[in-house]
């Protein structure tokens, strides 16, 4: 039977995908997505010598994807059997810590008093303006509490990031006060590891917390519906007792606040305490000079 040249050529693609990543025949890369292939009878001898013996039991069991159908329909279409898998690369991790509703409130209570005193007398700002308190809350006393579920928190990050053995500091931790119709435009936090926010109370309306897609926007065509593969943008819903932790290389803003009260949460960042001691030396292997 001649080979249908459609089919030719997408095993071409595959099999020097292989070859030129010396990628094990059940894993190649094929435009981005790992593509797991099993055996075709009438090929078997093909793909057995192209892979050096890697063969897979032709008896395995398939479960059937519809992200890719395209695919799909092509393989089986000529009797031949497809595994896909779509894997997501570089993920950008988020974390949340809710409080329970009863205890956040009287958590909030104290933290809200406690930033009323720092902030008191209130400066005049303008309408529509943000404005904030020192960075030094993690240093005072009434914040203590705080302070601890801020590290307790990071901590059970670094771990979740297996770099726990590498102790880490707040650098910073400041009160923001959002009064209607203010803002945050977009920043980042420099030369910090984690960053967050914990809200202290969040008004009806009051506005989420918006992360930027970090990858460059080369290509980003309007599928007329947005996910979280289509999305350039994602937001963190703000509510009482709930701390949001985030790589501090993310941008993010917060639009205006469309509430008729005022957004209080509490921002802070961490960075390793010995950066340059315990991370910063090569990770590499010397070639010579080490004799
Ligand atoms: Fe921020």
């Amino acid at each position: 039977m001649g080979e249908n040249p459609r089919a030719s050529a997408v095993r071409d693609l595959i099999v020097d995908a292989c070859d030129s990543a010396n990628t094990p025949i059940g894993n190649p890369v094929v435009n981005g997505f790992l593509v797991e292939f099993g055996l075709v009878p009438r090929w078997s001898g093909r793909w057995s010598w192209r892979t050096k013996g890697r063969r897979k039991s032709a008896g395995r069991q398939w479960r059937g994807f519809t992200c890719l159908a395209y695919i799909d329909h092509f393989f089986e279409s000529k009797g031949m059997r497809v595994k896909q898998e779509v894997q997501e690369l570089f993920p950008t991790p988020l974390w949340i810590v809710d409080l329970a509703a009863a205890d956040a409130a009287s958590f909030n209570a104290k933290l809200k008093a406690e930033i009323e005193n720092i902030i008191s007398p209130r400066p005049k700002v303008p309408s529509g303006s943000n404005w904030q308190t020192p960075q030094d809350l993690h240093t005072r006393p009434a914040f203590a509490d705080f302070t601890k579920l801020v590290e307790i928190t990071a901590r059970s990050v670094a771990q979740y990031l297996e770099v726990e053995r590498f102790p880490m500091m707040i650098t910073g931790c400041w009160a923001n006060i959002n009064s209607p119709g203010a803002y945050h435009p977009t920043h980042n936090h420099p030369n910090n590891y984690l960053s967050g926010v914990y809200y202290v109370a969040v008004p009806e309306g009051g506005p989420a917390l918006v992360f930027q897609d970090p990858r460059p926007a080369l290509m980003m065509p309007w599928t007329g519906k947005l996910s979280r593969v289509t999305a350039n943008a994602a937001v963190a819903q703000p509510q009482p007792g709930r701390m949001v932790l985030f790589p501090s290389w993310l941008r993010h803003h917060v639009p205006s606040n469309q509430g008729t009260t005022e957004r209080i949460s509490i921002s802070f960042n961490l960075m390793f305490t010995n950066f340059a001691e315990t991370l910063a030396a090569p990770r590499w292997k010397p070639t010579a000079g080490t004799g």
